[in-house]
């Protein structure tokens, strides 16, 4: 069985890599094949809508462009489970997680209210999401309604509801002392990743467990 986490963050060992490798972590204890991928590393654009994915004599569900994107997207076709982790940035998920939504959704989404997804099987799926805010400023800013859309699509392409982490009030820098940071409180930030955080790591491997055991 293989289990992938995509990282939707450029940076490879912060907030959204740690919960997506206690992910993998929680999976691999069920002896699966993980692995993770980093988003940043890659070269790619979003989907430029040439709409060969739709073309009726072609095979449904492949994307035509040729990047670095292309291999990921045909292992993601072996997946038997998939967690996306994406960081917050201006309340929605990063450029890098929704060009690669766009590659990775829409070839599998076609015009067609008979067949909802061309994806090859249902699969279970994790959504995790890290963000600066509070729980409570999350959802006064309506976080959680941007991004019911993408899950949405994810549910509609792999076939089941996915899981979902939301990590708040995350630690920013390895030292708050050398950037403008006054609008937080470093020391609720201290806080919450001492205490917080490995819960949600805790959870994180959970999703983990549940993903593989819902196979
Ligand atoms: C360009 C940019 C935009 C951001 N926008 C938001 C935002 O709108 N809301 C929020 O809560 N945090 C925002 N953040 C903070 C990140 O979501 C938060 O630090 C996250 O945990 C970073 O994930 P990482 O540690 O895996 O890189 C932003 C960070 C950056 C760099």
């Amino acid at each position: 069985m293989n289990i992938f986490a995509i990282n939707g963050s450029p940076r490879k060992d912060w907030n959204t890599a740690t919960l997506l490798n206690k992910v993998l972590e929680g999976a691999a204890s069920q002896n699966i094949n993980t692995e993770l991928i980093n988003l940043y590393d890659l070269e790619y654009k979003g989907c430029i809508s040439c709409f060969f994915c739709k073309r009726k004599d072609r095979k449904h569900g492949r994307c035509a462009i040729k990047d670095d994107l292309t291999p990921v997207l045909e292992k993601l076709n072996t997946a038997d489970a998939i967690v996306f982790g994406s960081p917050i940035y201006f309340f929605n998920v990063t450029s890098g997680m929704s060009s690669f939504l766009e590659r990775f959704l829409f070839p599998n989404i076609i015009y067609s209210h008979e067949i909802p997804t061309v994806y090859p099987r249902k699969i279970p799926s994790g959504v995790i999401y890290t963000m600066n805010v509070t729980e409570n400023q999350a959802e006064e800013f309506g976080l959680k309604i941007n991004l019911k859309t993408y899950q949405n699509f994810i549910e509609r392409v792999l076939g089941l509801i996915p899981e979902l982490l939301f990590s708040y009030n995350t630690y920013q820098f390895t030292d708050y002392e050398k950037y403008e940071s006054s609008m937080f409180c470093e020391e609720e930030k201290a806080k919450q990743k001492i205490k917080q955080f490995p819960i949600d790591c805790e959870n994180a491997f959970n999703m983990g467990r549940k993903l593989v055991i819902n196979k």
